[in-house]
This record gives C-alpha cells, structure tokens and sequence, in this order.
C-alpha cells in the first residue's frame, strides 16, 4: 500500500509539473504576464511567451520617451509590436506609462522646456489621448501614474533630503508642485478616463506593498482618486529581493503586511495588480542551495497571498529570463531575479525553468481558490458615473488628504472646461 501511495504521489507529480504557468493561471482566473523588450528576436522568447504567460506590458516601449519623439510627433512602431503580439495571443494588455519622472523625451525634460502650468495641462492632455486614442481597443489596463511619491522619509516627489536631485517629476514642478499642488494626478487620470472609458486606470508604484509611511501615502492617494471614480487598479511593483542585503530598505518585504496592505486596498473597492515582480539575490558571491530556496519560497509566498485576495487579478514579472533583466545594472552584485535563467543564445535557444518558476507553479497548483476561466475581455466603464463632478484638470475635487498644505488654486482658465 505504502509502495502504492508513493507511486501515486509520483503520477501526480509528473502529470502537474508539466502544466504551464499560463494553463494553471487560466484556469484560476489571474493573468500572469511579462515585461518584454523584444518579441520576434530570438524565436524562443516568444515561445516562452505563449506558453507561459497570458499577459504581457512593454519594458520601454510604450514610456514617454520612447512615444512622444516631439510636442507634436509620436512615434508608435516598438509598442506597437508588442501590444499587436498580445492581442493576437488574446493576451491581458497591460500599458505602462503615461506619467512618469523618468525616461521622458529630451524635448520635454531639456532644461530649456518651461512652459506654463496650463501650457503644461494641455499639452499632458494632448499626449493622453492621442496615444490612448491610437491604442483603443488593445489595452486592458494602464499605469496612468507612475511613482509620484518617493521613498520613505522623502514624501511627494518632488521631495527634500537625500533623494531630492534624482526624484523630481517635472510634471509636479510644471504644475504646482511648489506650492504642495499635486492635482496634476487627478488631471491625468481625468483626461484618461475621458480618452478611453474601457480602460482600466492604474496609479503604480513601489515599495508600497507591504505597510510603512509610503505606502500609507500611496493608499491615501488611491483612496482619494478612488472617492472620485478616477481609479481601478493599484498597480504594486513588487521589486523584491530575499536574503542577506546591504542595498537598504527597497525591496524589503514582509509577507504578513502584504496581506494586510492587500485587505485595506481591496476594501477600497480597488483590483490589485502586482506589475512588476522580480526577487534579486546576491549573485557575488554566488549564491548557494538555502538562499536559492528563499527566493522560490519568496514567489511562492507572493503568488499564494495574490491568489488568496481575490481582488488580485494580475501577477507580472519584470522580465522573462535574468539576462535581459534590468536588476544587475541597477544593484550590483544582485541579480537572477526572474522565472527562467540567462540563457539567451544557441542553437537551439532554450530559457530553462527555474527555482523561481517552480515556487510559482506550486502555488497555483495549491490554490483551492479557482475563480473560473480567465476573462479579458474589455469592459465600458459608464462615463458618466465617473465624471460627474469635476473637469477635464480635476478642478472640483477635494482637497488630497496626504497633504495638510495642499493649496487649491481657483484660477481655472476656461480651455480647461472642455
Ligand atoms: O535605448 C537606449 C539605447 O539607445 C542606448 O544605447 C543604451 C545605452 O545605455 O540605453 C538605452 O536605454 C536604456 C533603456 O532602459 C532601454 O534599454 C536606458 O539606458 C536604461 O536606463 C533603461 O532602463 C530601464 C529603466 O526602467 C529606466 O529607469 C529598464 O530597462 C526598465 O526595466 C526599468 O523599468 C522600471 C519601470 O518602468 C518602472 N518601475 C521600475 C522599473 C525598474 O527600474
């Protein structure tokens, strides 16, 4: 009988480790996706794409810079090709970004380019809906924000102390920011929700996901723009690593308070998607066998808490395999932080499943919490119940509740009304 069970424990085994991630995540209704750079080149990156994942975002391609080549140019071609893949594969869209204080185009972050804070409104107007308007129908959901508070001890960007100089937005600078005016967010949310009403609208950001004074801001901010019909989603990064760290408290995590933070966000009435996960160790020196378990524990960890939320609807990796990941030019000594390994060439090329992978797998094999199939269809958002109440510069909202000196400037120039 012994003999028996054990055999039949290995039957089970091999039948479900052969299921892959996107077969499990279908099943269970979670889109489980993947930054990519460069679908077409080589073959096997899109074959680890169709089998894997049924979602996918641009790394680059669709940010600012790469989009808005001029104040009146817009140049579509590498977003296009990645957006035109997933919606062939019937994959989740997720766009990702529209403001953001980082890989802006030189035109508008030359020192030269000050135009006025309602020059500067229009303008983030024009840019929404002309790419939002180019990609209707494609995009599922869209990280309208990205980042506009910084770390912990630094507050709103742009902020004062130790991070100052390389965490300004120019878009708070442009509009306000001097004055504590932050309404440029509501703004950009308002023109996106009236450039595409089946989109749904993301504010995305990190080291926000377990619970501490950042993501005390990011919840009010969410909150805020929640009360006012502006957001769906809050997108959580999940730019983790596990293990012994001298890289400070970013990436830091503690489980516990991700539940915690996950039930206060869900309660909101908010979708959580987690947009952009990756796990770094230390790979100088090399790392060995436990802290290799840490890090497949520490997915498995991840992707069981989002599937025990059932307003967690999207796990995505930063990345497909570790040599196209962004980590070890950002944190050296750290790195092999994805589902598959740095294989990237050969003859045949191959990515081979990693630890990582497997602790991912065995969480959706766990799940008793199936949700049914996977539905990506695009939705109508009613227009209506969401504008009421404010113009296209969120003009008549309320005061944000993060900020006690929040000013509300009651020049509205009529263009805006529109
Ligand atoms: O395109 C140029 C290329 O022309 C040039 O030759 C090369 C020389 O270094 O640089 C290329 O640009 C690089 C770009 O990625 C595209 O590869 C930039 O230097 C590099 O800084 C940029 O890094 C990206 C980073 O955002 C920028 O801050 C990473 O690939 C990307 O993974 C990372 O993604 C961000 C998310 O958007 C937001 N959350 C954090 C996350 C990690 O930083």
């Amino acid at each position: 009988m012994k003999h028996l069970l054990i055999s039949l424990g290995l039957v089970v085994v091999a039948q479900t480790s052969a299921q892959t991630l996107k077969t499990l995540a279908d099943a269970r209704g979670i889109h489980i996706g993947a930054a990519v750079t460069f679908p077409g080149s080589p073959a096997v990156y899109d074959t680890t794409l169709n089998r894997e994942f049924n979602g996918i975002v641009c790394e680059n391609a669709m940010k600012f810079g790469s989009i808005m080549t001029g104040e009146n140019s817009f140049s579509y071609t590498g977003a296009d090709a990645i957006v035109n893949f997933g919606v062939a594969r019937g994959m989740f869209v997720r766009g990702h970004n529209f403001l953001w204080h980082k890989q802006m185009p030189s035109w508008f972050s030359s020192t030269s380019y000050t135009p006025s804070r309602d020059s500067t409104f229009r303008m983030m107007k024009k840019y929404i809906n002309a790419v939002m308007t180019h990609f209707k129908g494609k995009i599922n959901e869209w990280d309208i924000v990205n980042e506009a508070v910084a770390r912990d001890s630094v507050g709103m960007r742009p902020g004062t102390g130790a991070f100052a100089a390389d965490q300004n937005s120019k878009w708070a600078l442009l509009t306000d920011a001097a004055n504590h005016n932050y309404d440029y967010i509501d703004s950009a949310f308002a023109y996106a929700r009236r450039a595409d009403s089946t989109v749904l609208l993301v504010y995305n950001d990190y080291d926000c996901e377990g619970m501490g004074k950042k993501s005390n801001m990011v919840y009010n901010i969410v909150s805020g723009l929640k009360s006012k019909g502006l957001v769906d989603v809050i997108g959580l990064q999940c730019h983790f690593y596990v293990g012994p760290s001298t890289s400070g408290s970013n990436g830091a995590w503690v489980p516990s308070e991700l539940v915690t933070n996950f039930q206060r966000l869900a309660a909101l009435g908010l979708r959580i998607s987690l947009t952009e996960v990756d796990v770094r160790i230390q790979t100088s020196p090399a790392p060995d066998a436990a802290l290799l378990a840490l890090q497949r524990d520490g997915y498995k960890t991840l992707m069981s808490i989002c599937l025990a939320q059932p307003a967690c609807k999207s796990f995505f990796t930063w990345g497909v395999n570790d040599a196209q990941s962004w980590v070890p030019g950002s944190f050296s000594g750290y790195g092999v932080a994805l589902l598959f390994d740095n294989t990237s060439s050969g003859s045949p090329a191959t990515f081979t499943r990693k630890g990582t992978y497997l602790g991912v797998q065995e969480a959706l094999l766990a799940t008793t919490n199936l949700r049914g199939l996977r539905a990506n269809g695009l939705r109508l958002i009613p227009l209506d119940a969401h504008s009421r109440g404010f113009d296209l510069r969120g003009r008549n909202l309320s005061v944000f509740p993060y900020n006690p000196n929040f000013v509300i400037r009651k020049s509205i120039t009529s263009q805006h009304k529109q």
